[in-house]
């Protein structure tokens, strides 16, 4: 079976593989983005960039627990200006990069798209979910007109496809993500950690300096999927799928979940070079199963299965 099988068209979007590097885990460089790449990565997002350069949470920003992860690094970030130096770097050479980006509100992510729109990026992921920093992500994201406002102000100014990065915090999440994409959204990443409380039994208070957290990992797995098949069930756009994924199995799931790629965060910290191991393993499984393109798993789950069934 050739490589062709496992290509994905999500919009103008063309990737050669369904796996792509999810944003943020490995900080705001972009060697690690770059690394992605040369591993077999269909594509990569960046660090959520803002409007500003932000410093972050002091240590600790990140603690390990069963199944996974949880951080509070209070998106710290160089800002849109010397982002787009470093973006400069890569100009002319059509990599499969996405950039995240976040703001307090839509004039704020309209200035971070003013900055970087003339670099050479394919899209852009707009972080509307993130769990612990008070007054963005997720605070945008739980609002349907807010996300609303965001995403039109972002579309306004880009002709580069617009992913909306949806957060798991929320009873609202369909209501969400059909705002996004009633307003423009061109696709939509679900999910961004679970918001988290991780306690130190030896200090005997919070394990993070900023108490709450996000949490990631294999352990989120299931709340993603259960995620990723309810927008599949209410909507009919792009979805990246994003939470614990680590293997190959992982990457099913998602697809027979309703994903059309998936993403790849925390089993990254550990292993960056998995991605043409998910790849392989993905196009095996294809094989084994008769299927001849990686579309045909997409969605399954509400059809019944593979073998059809109840629809
Ligand atoms: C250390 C760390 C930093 C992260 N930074 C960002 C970020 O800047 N922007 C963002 O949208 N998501 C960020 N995330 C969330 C991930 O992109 C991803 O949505 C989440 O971790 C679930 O996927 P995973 O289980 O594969 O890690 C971060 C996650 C971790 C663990």
């Amino acid at each position: 079976m050739g490589v062709d099988a496992i290509t994905v068209e999500m919009g103008s979007l063309h990737l050669s593989n369904p796996t792509v590097l999810a944003s943020g885990v490995h900080g705001s460089s972009l060697d690690k983005v770059l690394a992605a790449l040369k591993f077999g990565a269909g594509a990569a997002v960046t660090k959520s960039i803002g409007p500003i350069p932000r410093e972050g949470y002091p240590e600790p920003t990140l603690v390990e627990v069963e199944g996974g992860w949880v951080n509070a690094a209070g998106l710290p970030n160089p800002g849109a200006e010397k982002f787009s130096e470093q973006l400069a770097q890569v100009r002319g050479k059509g990599l499969p990069i996405v950039v995240s980006i976040f703001g307090g509100d839509s004039e704020e992510f309209a200035r971070v798209v003013d900055a970087l729109d003339g670099e050479d990026f394919r899209a852009y992921e707009l972080n509307l979910s993130c769990p612990h920093v008070a007054g963005v992500g997720t605070e945008v994201g739980h609002y349907p007109e807010e996300v609303s406002r965001v995403t039109k102000a972002v579309k306004r100014r880009t002709r580069k496809p617009v992913f909306a990065k949806l957060s798991p915090n929320t009873e609202r999440l369909v209501e969400v993500a059909k705002a996004a994409v009633e307003a423009g959204a061109d696709g939509l990443t679900a999910i961004n950690t679970v918001r988290a409380f991780p306690i130190d039994i030896e200090t005997g208070s919070r394990a993070l300096s900023n108490g709450f957290g996000g949490l990631s990992g294999g352990a989120i797995r299931p709340v993603a999927l259960r995620c990723v098949y309810e927008l599949r069930g209410a909507l009919d756009v792009p979805i990246m799928g994003c939470g614990g994924v680590a293997t190959w199995e992982d990457a099913v799931q998602f697809f027979l979940a309703g994903a059309d790629a998936v993403q790849v965060g925390t089993s990254t910290i550990r292993k960056l070079d998995r991605f043409n191991e998910i790849n392989l393993g993905i196009l095996a499984y294809l094989e084994r199963k008769g299927l001849h393109r990686l579309g045909d798993l997409v969605g399954a789950a509400h059809r019944g299965g593979l073998r059809g069934g109840t629809g």
